[in-house]
This record gives structure tokens, C-alpha cells and sequence, in this order.
């Protein structure tokens, strides 16, 4: 026996959804209606297949920042006819690119969204408003839209207007994997943070001389360049500026894309990341290589920055001073982090710093996810630390990780981890 697709709604007279469109007469007074997959009728069995594909093609780009990843397939007559994806920020929306893709066959089709269509004017128009214009009949999302003030104004307007629409709940969770940072920004105020750090087998950074280049082979900084592209920005201490002389760029020919990922990401890799340095006491000496090229962020501790260096070398410099406190020597991160979201737009950033900034974001517990490629190379108990992280004094205050991706990566290995 086929499942119903409608989960029971009390005032709904009971059927199952076709793909040619179902609509109950008391359509207009219920909400969007929740299914899981295993509560597909027969009729649309076909309906995780083209959610699965608007979520792979959403992520035929590394990042659309600010704009999230969104993938859009519409289907009529249980036939793909247009398929669309956001390919960078002022460009077409998915719904807009899958629409004008299908033309005709659009109306009375099925609209697959990886995301709660927009109903909001912003650098493009609504698609809510494009999806009733071209007379689809349904549309199916994976997830709602994170922004709370926006959130539910898109389904309202294509239930206002007759359509039906269904969020597929399976498909919440990869939907959400696929824009950690567009979600973390919109719910928390603050980035997705991803912590970068490389070391030897036995947790060391580099030698006891400050020697550390490299200690990973040339796949794990090719994935590192990867990382960097899908970041709205690059965090760094003081302290990995001095020491390194980092440029803190995108290098898209040390990225190992292949052909079809390039011409996909043509667009979005003409925006490089804001790289930022949190620098209490203004050291970046002018001939630093961030500086040059590309918008650089300088936060740093004094009461009044200094703009003849912000001017001397086109850098932004802000105060997030850390008041008197006991930690008052660093740049305090929430309010880092809080500018970083709210002036910058920053969706997800990526902190590529040395022990002491690394051990300082833990601490405030403002990392989301740590990425850690680990070589295959023991430097000796003489060797630098991972981690300027001390006080830990029983099993209980360890910070714990679920291991959520581990493979080889070259010679090295790479695990994902996030905080339990
Ligand atoms: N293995 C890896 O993946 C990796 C990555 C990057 C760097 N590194 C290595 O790390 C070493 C440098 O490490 P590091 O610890 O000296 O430098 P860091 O962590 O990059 O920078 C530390 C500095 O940032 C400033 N800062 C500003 N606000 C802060 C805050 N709230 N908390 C903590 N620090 C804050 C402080 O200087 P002020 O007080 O003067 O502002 C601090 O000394 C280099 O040898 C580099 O090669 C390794």
C-alpha cells in the first residue's frame, strides 16, 4: 500500500500528491505540509532523486557568498525539463536560472528548491514571485530560509497564490551541511568558523627554530586553497604575520580543479576573501604581503586607530578592543566576529593562525569546525605545539570532537571534526 504524502493535518481532506499537482480545496488554511521520504506515495517515489540533484548542482560552485549555495530542478510530467543554480552573488537566483531554462514547460511543473524560495526584493527579484508568474503548481524545498525575519514569508506567498507547497524533511540536514556559514550568520550573528591547522603525527607545528615550511605535501594545500575559496574570509594573528609573511590569497592554479569545476566557478573565484589580521598593537609592518592586493582588515586593541597606517597601506582598521580585563592584550573575538557578519557580510571564515589565536578561539568556544591535516612526519617533544591551550585539569574539561570526515589526502591525513 502506497503511504500518503501528507502528513495528517486535520482539516485536510486525505489524498496523495501526484506530480502533476493534488490541491485540497481548504489549501489556502493549512501550512506547508512536512513529508519524510519513506511517507511518498507511489506517485512521487521520483521526488528525493530531483531534491538530491537541486542540491548537487547547488553545489557546482565552492561559495556564493554573501549568498548561500541553491540548486532548483522543475519537472513536468515526470519529466526534467530546466535545471538552474546560484552561480554567484548578482547573478540569477537557482529559481530564476531553472525558469528561464524551461520556459513554457514550466507551467504547471514542479519546482525542486534546495532552499525556501526568496520572497524579497535584494540584488535580484523575488522568486517567489517568478515561480507564480511562470504558473508552476508545486514547489518542493529541502529547508526553510535561516534568516528568522525572513523565514516562511516565501512559502506564504506561493500558498497565498494557489501553489502548493511540500518541504521534503530528509533533505533538511544536507541542505543545511551545503551553507553552514549563510546559516550560522543568519541564526547566531556571527560566521561559520572553520579552524585550519596543520601538524606532524606527534600534535607539532613546526621545529623548535620556528622552521615549519612545509610540513604537509602538495595535496593538502591545494585542498587548503579550496577551503580559502569557499571563505567569505581569512583570519590570521599577528603573530603568523610576523613569522610567515603569508599572502592569505586564493590561488586558483594551485587548486587542482578540474576543467568543469572551473568553468562552473568562473564567477565566484573572481571574488577573493577579505583576509583579516587581529592585531592588538598595529605591528603588520607595511611590507607584509597581506597587505598587498585585495581588501585587507586590520582589528586591533587601540583606542583610536591609526589611519595614516590604514591610509599608507589601503588597509581598514577597527578597534575591537578588549577592554582592561585580565585577557585585555588580544582584540576581542565575538565582537571580531559579531563585525565581521553584520558590516562584512561574512558567511564563512576561515582561521588560519598560529598556536596562540587558535588556543584563544577555543577557549571562547567560537570554533565550528576544525580542519586538520595531520603528516605523516614525527618532530621530536622540541618541536611547537598545536595549541596555546592550558588549564585543563581533569577528564571532564577536555574539549571533545565527532569525527565527521577522515581520509588520505596525498601522503597526509585530513579529518574534519566539530565540537560535541
Ligand atoms: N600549522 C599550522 O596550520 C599553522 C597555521 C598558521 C600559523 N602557524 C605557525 O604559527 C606560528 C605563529 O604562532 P603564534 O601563536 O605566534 O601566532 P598567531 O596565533 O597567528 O597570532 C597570535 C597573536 O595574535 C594576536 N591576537 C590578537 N587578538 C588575540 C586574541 N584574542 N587571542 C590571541 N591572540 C590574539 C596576539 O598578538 P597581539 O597581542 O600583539 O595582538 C597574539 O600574539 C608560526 O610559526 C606559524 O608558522 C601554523
Amino acid at each position: 500500500m502506497p503511504n500518503s504524502a501528507i502528513i495528517p493535518v486535520p482539516e485536510l481532506v486525505a489524498g496523495s500528491v501526484t506530480t502533476t499537482g493534488f490541491r485540497s480545496p481548504l489549501r489556502t488554511s493549512i501550512a506547508m505540509k512536512s513529508v519524510h521520504n519513506a511517507e511518498l506515495d507511489e506517485s512521487v517515489i521520483d521526488w528525493p532523486v530531483h531534491m538530491q540533484r537541486a542540491l548537487d548542482i547547488a553545489c557546482n560552485v565552492i561559495a556564493a557568498n554573501p549568498n548561500p549555495r541553491v540548486g532548483c530542478v522543475i519537472t513536468n510530467n515526470n519529466t526534467v525539463v530546466a535545471e538552474g543554480w546560484h552561480i554567484a552573488a548578482g547573478h540569477p537566483h537557482a529559481e530564476a536560472m531553472a525558469l528561464e531554462n524551461a520556459q513554457a514547460a514550466a507551467e504547471g511543473g514542479i519546482a525542486f528548491v534546495s532552499l525556501e524560495p526568496c520572497n524579497h526584493q535584494g540584488r535580484t527579484g523575488p522568486c517567489s514571485e517568478a515561480l507564480i508568474e511562470a504558473g508552476v503548481s508545486t514547489v518542493v524545498i529541502a529547508m526553510g530560509d535561516p534568516n528568522p525575519k525572513v523565514s516562511g514569508q516565501g512559502v506564504r506567498r506561493l500558498e497565498e497564490a494557489g501553489i502548493e507547497v511540500f518541504q521534503l524533511k530528509d533533505f533538511e540536514r544536507p541542505a543545511r551541511e551545503i551553507n553552514p556559514g549563510f546559516i550560522t550568520r543568519h541564526q547566531k550573528g556571527r560566521p561559520f568558523v572553520r579552524m585550519k591547522l596543520a601538524m606532524s603525527m606527534d600534535g607539532r607545528t613546526a621545529l623548535s627554530n620556528g622552521e615549519s615550511k612545509w610540513i604537509t605535501g602538495p595535496s593538502a594545500r591545494a585542498d587548503v586553497q579550496k577551503l580559502r575559496a569557499a571563505s567569505s574570509a581569512i583570519i590570521t594573528g599577528i603573530g603568523t604575520v610576523l613569522a610567515d609573511d603569508p599572502r592569505l590569497n586564493v590561488r586558483v592554479e594551485e587548486m587542482d580543479l578540474s576543467e568543469a569545476q572551473l568553468i562552473s566557478n568562473e564567477e565566484s573565484l573572481k571574488r577573493q576573501p577579505l583576509k583579516v589580521i587581529l592585531d592588538s598593537n598595529l605591528k603588520t609592518p607595511d611590507s607584509a604581503r597581506v597587505l598587498q592586493g585585495g581588501r585587507t582588515i586590520i582589528f586591533t586593541n587601540h583606542a583610536e586607530p591609526s589611519n595614516q597606517f590604514a591610509v599608507a597601506n589601503d588597509v581598514e582598521v577597527y578597534n575591537c578592543s578588549n577592554g582592561t580585563g585580565p585577557h585585555a592584550s588580544g582584540v576581542e573575538l565575538h565582537s571580531v566576529l559579531e563585525s565581521l557578519a553584520v558590516e562584512f557580510e561574512c558567511n564563512d571564515v576561515l582561521l588560519e593562525a598560529g598556536p596562540t589565536l587558535c588556543g584563544s578561539f577555543l577557549k571562547a568556544c567560537l570554533v565550528d569546525e576544525l580542519v586538520l591535516y595531520i603528516a605523516p612526519k614525527l618532530l621530536g617533544s622540541d618541536a611547537k605545539a598545536l595549541l596555546e591551550l592550558t588549564g585543563i585539569e581533569s577528564m571532564d574539561e577536555t574539549l571533545d570532537f565527532d569525527i565527521s570526515e577522515l581520509y588520505q589526502i596525498g601522503e597526509d591525513i585530513k579529518v574534519v571534526l566539530r565540537p560535541q
